[in-house]
Order: structure tokens, then C-alpha cells, then sequence
């Protein structure tokens, strides 16, 4: 359209030039009508309204516990995780790149808003904290805070952060308090490639060069983070 309208306005006559240069105008202005509508759209998207989402938590509390702390340690506590990475897992299940028999058919009845209102209702909750196992701890700190150079395992505090809040703006979980079972059996799923909800494979690269004994440690190391 740009192109067109210069070509014919170095053409020449003046009306044809005036006549061009109002459809640009009419176009720029609609372009940047567009452009606000889209804006205020996904503004009004990024954040879910947790009152809602408490409501429509009815169905989770049978496995993440009422306020999203499990007691099963297979099962994933939720409270205090960042809402952008909640929505983002929900996605996951509901597009098959995170295959999980329970999850699966859970998230596949969730609309948009209500994996928004799920994920803002859980991160206004506290984790509960828990405890390491004494004897990994020393191994799992090593791990977590220096990765493993001689198998080029990086350090976890690089994304996840000394404390293991993580980062909402990157996507990086929170992983401290988690049950230590859960977090072995992420390590283990990236590892297998059965979970592949991680961008440019970022985890599974990682967990596919760590030993088994190394993943044990350090997901306990990380239960005992608060
Ligand atoms: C029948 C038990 C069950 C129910 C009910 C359930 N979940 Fe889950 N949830 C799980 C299990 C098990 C996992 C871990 C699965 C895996 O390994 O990927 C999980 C994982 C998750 C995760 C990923 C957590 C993370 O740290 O990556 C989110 C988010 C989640 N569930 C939210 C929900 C929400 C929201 C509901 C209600 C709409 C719900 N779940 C209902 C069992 C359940
Ligand atoms: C380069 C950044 C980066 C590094 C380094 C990193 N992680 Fe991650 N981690 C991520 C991202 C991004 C995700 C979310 C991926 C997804 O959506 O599946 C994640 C997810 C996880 C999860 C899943 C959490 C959940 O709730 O299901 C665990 C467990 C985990 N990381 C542990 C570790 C450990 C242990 C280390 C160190 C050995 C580590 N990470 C190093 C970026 C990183």
C-alpha cells in the first residue's frame, strides 16, 4: 500500500496525490485502532481475577489440596507459583506437550479466563514450606547453586535463583517447598522427553546430562528452599 501510493504520487497529478494520501491516512488510522483494541485485549488477559478462580477450584482440591498445597507428594503443590507459568503448564496439558493421565483431561475443559482466574487464584497462596533429607542435602546444594561442570549440567540458581522463587517474567517456576518426589519425577520426565513444555528444550538439555543420584539430591535440597 505504501509503495503504491509513493509510485503514483511521483506520477504526478495533484488530485490523484491529495485522493492517495487521505487512504493512507484512513489506513493509519485504523491500523492504530487495531493496534490499541489488541493491546487492551491481552492487558485485560494477563491477569486473571482469583475470586473467580477460588470458585472454579472446586475440582482441583481433590489432589492440589484447598488452597493448592497437595498432600501426595506425586502431586504437584501450586500455591505461590507464578500465574504466568500456571497458565502456561494448563496450556501444556491442553495441547498435549505435557502428557499427564490425571492433568489431561482436567485442563481440556478450561477456557482461557478460567486458566487465568486458576492461575491468579493459586499464586495469592502460600506454600508450605518443607524439609530436606539431611544426608542429600550437601550434594543437592552443590547442584543447585554450582550445577555439575564435569557433565555440563548448569547451576539451577542461574534461572530458578538462590531462593528458588524463580522469575514470572521468564517463565522460570518457583520450585522451592516442592515435594521432592514431584520434582525427581519432572527431572526424570524432561530427561525421557515425555514432558515437553519447555521452550528450545531448556530443561530436558539440562536433565538429560544429570545422574540419577544427582536429580534425587538436588530435588530434595530444593524441598527444604523457602
Ligand atoms: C486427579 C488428581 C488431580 C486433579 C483433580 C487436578 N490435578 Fe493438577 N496435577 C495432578 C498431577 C498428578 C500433576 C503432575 C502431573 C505431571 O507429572 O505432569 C498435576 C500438575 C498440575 C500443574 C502443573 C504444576 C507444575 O508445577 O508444573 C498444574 C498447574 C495443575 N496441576 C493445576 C490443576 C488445576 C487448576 C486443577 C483443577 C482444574 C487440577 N490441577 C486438578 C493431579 C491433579
Ligand atoms: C536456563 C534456565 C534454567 C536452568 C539453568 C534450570 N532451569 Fe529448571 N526450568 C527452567 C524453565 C524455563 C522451566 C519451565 C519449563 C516448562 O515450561 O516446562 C523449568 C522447569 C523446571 C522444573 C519443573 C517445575 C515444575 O513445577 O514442574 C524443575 C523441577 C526444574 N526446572 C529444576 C531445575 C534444576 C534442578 C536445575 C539445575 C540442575 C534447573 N532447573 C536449571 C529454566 C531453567
Amino acid at each position: 500500500m505504501a509503495v503504491a501510493s509513493i509510485r503514483r504520487s511521483r506520477a504526478g497529478k495533484g488530485n490523484q496525490k491529495l485522493q492517495v494520501r487521505s487512504i493512507a491516512l484512513r489506513n493509519l488510522l485504523f491500523l492504530s485502532l487495531v493496534a490499541s483494541l489488541t493491546l487492551a485485549q491481552s492487558n485485560a488477559s494477563a491477569e486473571g481475577d482469583a475470586e473467580a478462580g477460588k470458585a472454579k477450584s472446586a475440582t482441583c482440591t481433590a489432589c492440589h489440596g484447598v488452597d493448592g498445597n497437595s498432600v501426595n507428594p506425586e502431586w504437584p503443590k501450586i500455591a505461590g507459583q507464578h500465574a504466568s507459568y500456571t497458565v502456561l503448564q494448563l496450556q501444556a496439558y491442553k495441547d498435549g506437550k505435557r502428557q499427564n493421565a490425571l492433568m489431561m483431561p482436567m485442563a481440556m475443559g478450561l477456557s482461557d479466563a478460567d486458566m487465568q482466574d486458576l492461575a491468579a487464584y493459586y499464586a495469592s497462596q502460600q506454600t508450605t514450606p518443607g524439609m530436606a533429607d539431611p544426608e542429600l542435602v550437601a550434594t543437592g546444594e552443590r547442584v543447585y547453586r554450582g550445577g555439575n561442570p564435569s557433565r555440563g549440567v548448569p547451576a539451577c540458581i542461574a534461572c530458578h535463583g538462590p531462593a528458588g522463587k524463580g522469575n514470572p517474567l521468564t517463565m522460570y517456576p518457583k520450585l522451592a517447598g516442592q515435594h521432592a518426589v514431584y520434582t525427581y519425577l519432572q527431572l526424570k520426565a524432561y530427561a525421557d522427553q515425555v514432558r515437553k513444555s519447555d521452550k528450545n528444550q531448556m530443561m530436558r538439555n539440562i536433565a538429560d546430562r544429570m545422574s540419577d543420584s544427582d536429580m534425587r539430591a538436588v530435588a530434595s535440597y530444593i524441598e527444604g528452599l523457602r
